[in-house]
């Protein structure tokens, strides 16, 4: 299984960071996507992603949370960054209208200059968007063609909204720890989604799975995604865990 989306690098793994990465191979997770929100964690992501080349994959990239004042420096370095050296992904990228709606201007600005990048890298995009279709979809529908192609992270959207991403042809969902809340209607949106067109991922360490709900986040808790989608779907554990990995091998080429 792979874990589309962690930020593995955080401080909060300081302490148990090897313990962790071996909790998840024991737990059949072998490949971890490690999205980076700015240059600061971009720093420790690539220590983490050198020092682990068979488990981590590095992205880059500038999250929308973190768009600020000095975001073309920051485009600037994630530009420096792709040129540099093998990234797996764009991202983490995106609209964010839940947090602040200050930045927005640069955080749309932020947004379409990551797209293309990853165009202009052959690379897939990771997109956050939270509160914020209504501002992804006009610049993605501006921009979009088919090189430009990637995962919508942690999808908390209506049947709708997967209908529309649907229509690009090049994008799959990321499913995380919200499909087993309680009072979640993802499942019910999940029933209409092709299992070819989800990633697993945990957002570690964040957007812990139920029962865990509170804790730590953290890659090992992959089979408890799989086994709720495997339970929406009616599939085998077995079937949803190949399906979900090979697509994300697909998208990230790793
Ligand atoms: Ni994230």
């Amino acid at each position: 299984m792979i874990d589309t989306h962690a930020h593995l690098y955080d401080k909060a793994f300081d302490d148990d960071r090897d313990e962790m990465l071996r909790r998840a191979l024991d737990n059949g997770i072998d490949r971890i996507v490690v999205p980076p929100t700015d240059s600061e964690s971009y720093a420790r992501a690539l220590n983490l992603c050198a020092k682990r080349p068979d488990m981590c994959f590095l992205a880059a990239g500038l999250h929308p949370t973190s768009v600020k004042e000095n975001h073309e420096e920051e485009l600037s370095f994630v530009e420096q960054q792709l040129s540099e050296r093998k990234h797996i992904a764009v991202g983490e990228t995106g609209i964010d209208c839940y947090w602040s709606l200050e930045y927005l201007d640069r955080q749309r600005d932020a947004f379409a200059k990551q797209l293309k990048l990853a165009e202009r890298h052959s690379l897939p995009v990771i997109i956050h968007s939270r509160n914020a279709f209504s501002e992804i979809f006009p610049i993605l529908d501006r921009l979009h063609n088919p090189k430009i192609k990637g995962v919508f992270h942690a999808f908390s959207g209506s049947r709708q909204d997967y209908f529309r991403i649907k229509g690009y042809e090049t994008f799959k969902i990321g499913v995380g720890g919200p499909v087993t809340f309680k009072n979640s209607t993802l499942p019910e949106v999940l029933k209409e989604v092709p299992v070819a067109d989800m990633l697993t991922e945990t957002d570690a360490p964040y957007l812990t799975p139920h029962p865990f709900r509170g804790k730590r986040n953290e890659s090992c808790r992959i089979p408890l995604i799989v086994e709720k989608i495997a339970e929406i779907k009616q599939l085998s554990f077995q079937s949803v865990a190949e399906t979900t990995a090979e697509t994300a091998r697909n998208l990230f080429g790793i």
